[in-house]
């Protein structure tokens, strides 16, 4: 049985747009993503700054609201960092999490992300969980490794609440790049994605779990890689910052 999973595609802004630049980025891409909104989820994700300003301009409801990044704790003695109960209250409803520049950058390891991923559900926030490999790693054959890894290091005991979390595939070699996976690759991947999820939940669970694909979508590519089978959408990072291109892409995932 083919289970149909509504495809969700998320700006991630990275660090750009504050202010009225900001807002009206998000006025725009409401507007334009208001008449697909029953086909496709579209979400932005602002840096913290922004949230409340693009919350008030998101009222309408057909673009959803994201972070890029929180703590794992409710409270506490933690300088400079947001906690999951304040991103609800900034109006977000999906964080994005473990992204490979966290990683790299911020040395979030697994263990990590995993703890942030159970805070996210426990707050009633759709995590959107990254994994990719990097360059050396793929070409020396360990794509595969990696990714069961990741997966199942940042999904441990999740169990029956799979469906609840989105897995964003981001292969690091394909960020910011203008590297793209070609839609066979990055196929291949999404499809090994699932059986490492089936291996943490069930196959049910496995089926209505959606994955995007990131890493240099741009309007040209993203119909060949949206098409494929398992690929549920997208995470768009420099795409996302033009009202008119990242419509493009949204459009894009339309089936
Ligand atoms: P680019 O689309 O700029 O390659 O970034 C992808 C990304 O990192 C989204 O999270």
């Amino acid at each position: 049985m083919t289970v149909m999973r509504k495809p969700v595609v998320a700006g991630n802004w990275k660090m750009y747009k504050c202010g009225d630049e900001a807002a009206m980025l998000a006025e725009a891409v409401a507007r334009g993503a208001s008449p697909l909104s029953p086909s496709v989820d579209t979400v932005i994700c602002p840096p913290f700054p922004a949230l409340v300003r693009v919350a008030g301009v998101l009222r309408s409801g057909s673009v959803a609201l994201g972070a890029q990044n929180m703590h794992w704790e409710n409270e506490g003695a933690y300088t400079g960092e947001v906690a999951p109960p304040m991103l609800v209250d900034a109006g977000c409803r999906y964080v994005i999490l473990g992204h490979s520049e966290r990683r790299t950058c911020f040395h979030e390891t697994d263990q990590i992300v995993n703890r942030k991923t159970h805070a996210a559900m426990a707050a009633g926030l759709v995590p959107i969980v990254c994994v990719g490999e990097t360059l050396e790693e793929r070409e020396t054959g360990k794509t595969r490794k990696v990714i069961e890894t990741q997966v199942a290091g940042s999904l441990k005991g999740i169990g029956t609440d799979l469906s609840g979390i989105i897995v964003a595939y981001e292969p690091v070699w394909a960020i910011g790049t203008g590297l793209t996976a070609t839609p066979e690759q990055a196929q291949e991947v999404h499809a090994f994605i699932r059986i490492c999820l089936e291996k943490i939940d069930n196959r049910a669970a496995a089926q209505k779990t959606r994955i995007l694909y990131g890493g240099s979508v741009k309007p040209a590519n993203a119909g060949d890689l949206f098409r494929q089978p398992d690929i549920d959408g997208g995470l768009i990072g420099g795409a996302a910052l033009d009202a008119e291109t990242f419509l493009a892409v949204v459009k894009a995932a339309v089936v």
